[in-house]
């Protein structure tokens, strides 16, 4: 059932210093990416977060659109205005990882990191992430990270290649979306000072988590499946895939089409 969202509880459950100080909720919106990319930069605090009940254009990534039950979910954006350029693949994932994290605190079912930028549980997709960037010579002017983290819609349209859940779904339970954004920007925000201070348990950890880590994968680029296997070491402090071919030979990628196909979906790609 759709709830309003509840800014002083969320506010009561913030204990961040700067990131979700400067709050904006509404009720609809196009999309809440779309709606802080109108805003200039300069009239933009670092660490704004803006939060919608309702998206009627969610965008994802590759041109898909985001579609969730209005007040169900949460689906919100991030206004920062990182020092460098290098690394925003890594600072995405770590804002999955933050995700993965705190919905860890609701449930036994490990929660992973699918390479580039999906939280998945069960096989299932939970939410995602979408970065969007303008720069201002080789500064970031701002970086907009977008996240959909599904909490407690009841169904989803069958048929979608990856497969939707919520958080509901898996336990069975009704959640306070207002709790659960107070405790993902808590952990965003210690995840970004890491960040900000090149802290290797940054990939280390955003590494451990992701699907297929440790493991004999396939690898594709835009849709072709490149020959051979590779065992999947994570990523590097940029956010670059780190993979060894079956010579042992050390491979980065750092292609956005490029998809790791782990298990039994590896073994049917190739067939
Ligand atoms: C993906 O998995 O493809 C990324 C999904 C990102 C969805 C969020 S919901 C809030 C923000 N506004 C949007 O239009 N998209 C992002």
């Amino acid at each position: 059932m759709s709830q309003v969202f509840d800014k002083k509880l969320f506010q009561n459950r913030l204990s961040t210093r700067w990131l979700g100080r400067d709050f904006e909720y509404l009720k609809k919106v196009d999309s809440t990416n779309s709606y802080l990319k109108k805003i200039p930069a300069e009239e933009l605090n670092h660490g704004f977060v803006v939060l919608a009940d309702d998206q009627e254009k969610g965008r994802g990534q590759h041109q898909k659109d985001w579609v969730t039950k209005p007040g169900e979910n949460l689906t919100f954006t991030l206004a920062l205005k990182p020092d460098r350029a290098e690394g925003l693949t890594l600072l995405t994932l770590s804002c999955a990882l933050a995700v993965a994290n705190v919905l860890q605190n609701y449930s036994r079912r490990p929660f992973l990191l699918k390479w580039p930028n999906d939280i998945y549980v069960d096989h299932k997709k939970i939410g995602g992430v979408l970065t969007e960037c303008s720069f201002l010579g080789p500064k970031p002017e701002k970086v907009l990270i977008g996240i959909g983290v599904n909490i407690n819609q009841e169904e989803f349209n069958v048929g979608s290649v990856q497969q939707a859940v919520s958080l509901h779904q898996i336990t069975g339970e009704k959640f306070k979306r207002e709790e659960i954004l107070a405790n993902i920007l808590n952990r965003i925000e210690q995840l970004y000072q890491s960040w900000v201070n090149r802290e290797i348990t940054v990939h280390k950890e955003i590494s451990r988590a992701l699907i297929g880590f440790g493991d004999w994968i396939r690898l594709s680029i835009d849709n072709e499946v490149i020959e051979g296997r590779y065992k999947f070491l994570g990523v590097n402090e940029k956010g670059e895939l780190l993979v060894l071919n079956e010579k042992l030979e050390l491979n980065t990628y750092s292609h956005e089409q490029i998809r790791i196909i782990t298990g039994s979906e590896s073994i049917s790609k190739v067939r």
